[in-house]
């Protein structure tokens, strides 16, 4: 009986172009906290509504930029773990690698993965609410801010409108450019390999069901159970950090031998 590992090793091992989708899962054995773990999930703490909206932010938007600063400065003291390097690795084996994150952290880009497509932006690049031009060179600061600090946010100094996140907030679409690439990426894949996330926020939830649907194979990587739809989606139960590494590290051995 071939193992759930052994078919993703031949899948992976016969592919030219990989997809690899990420959501917080993967970043969360960096000592990021995902959104909807029920006990230490960001949602079970905070409303979204309160604090990833343009309508949070017209409210309070000290609030909502002092969480966010809060954010940064976690992902500033976390580094990325196996998974994130193991990624990165892949991409050195001679296939085309493109990584499609909903994360907003730098993890993958601190991995060595590049072209890193952001679905839902980045916690790196501040744009300015009113007229929407990132500045392009803000300190941004990454002081130790407690979470829950209100930190009124910098000016643009192009309009003097309030600097936001450049992430992308509950109702807001997602950037243009990012969205293409991303679906061009999983219509042209081999394989498509979706890595600790919920699959419950779209339209990112859409890249794997479009690589699927494109015909390619769809590997699910989670320590909680995946329901699968199609004979082409399979499920590696595990944390990323100790089920990616092993899967790159079979993939080069495999690589190995059948050169
Ligand atoms: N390894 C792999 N997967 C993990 C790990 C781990 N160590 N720990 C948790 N997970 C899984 C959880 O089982 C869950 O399925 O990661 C997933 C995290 O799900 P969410 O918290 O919903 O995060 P995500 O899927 O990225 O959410 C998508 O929702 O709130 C918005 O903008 C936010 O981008 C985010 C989007």
């Amino acid at each position: 009986m071939t193992s759930t590992i052994e078919v993703v090793v031949k899948i992976v091992g016969n592919s030219k172009r990989v997809v690899v989708f990420t959501g917080a899962g993967i970043s969360a054995e960096s000592g990021i906290p995902t959104f909807r773990d029920p006990l230490n999930g960001i949602w079970a703490r905070h409303d979204p509504r309160k604090l990833e909206t343009a309508s949070a932010f017209r409210e309070d938007a000290a609030l909502v930029w002092g969480w966010y600063l809060w954010r940064r400065a976690q992902v500033a003291q976390s580094l990325p773990n196996a998974a994130h390097l193991a990624i990165a690795q892949l991409a050195k084996t001679g296939r085309v690698v493109t990584v499609v994150t909903q994360n907003i952290d730098d993890l993958h880009e601190r991995a060595g993965s590049v072209d890193v497509i952001h679905l839902h932006g980045s916690l790196e690049q501040p744009k300015c609410f009113a007229c929407h031009r990132a500045p392009t060179s803000l300190y941004l600061e990454t002081k130790i801010v407690c979470e829950g600090v209100r930190v009124e946010p910098p000016r643009c100094p192009r309009c003097n409108g309030k600097l936001r996140p450049g992430v992308v907030w509950f109702g807001e679409t997602l950037p243009a450019s990012a969205w293409k690439r991303a679906v061009l990426a999983a219509k042209n894949c081999d394989v498509l390999l979706s890595i600790g996330t919920s699959g419950e926020v779209f339209p990112a939830a859409e890249i794997p069901i479009i690589a699927l649907k494109a015909g390619a194979s769809v590997v699910h990587v989670n320590p909680i159970g995946v329901s699968l739809s199609s004979s082409h989606e399979l499920y590696l139960a595990g944390r990323a950090a100790e089920c990616v590494p092993n899967l790159v590290s079979l993939i080069e051995i495999a690589d190995k031998t059948a050169h």
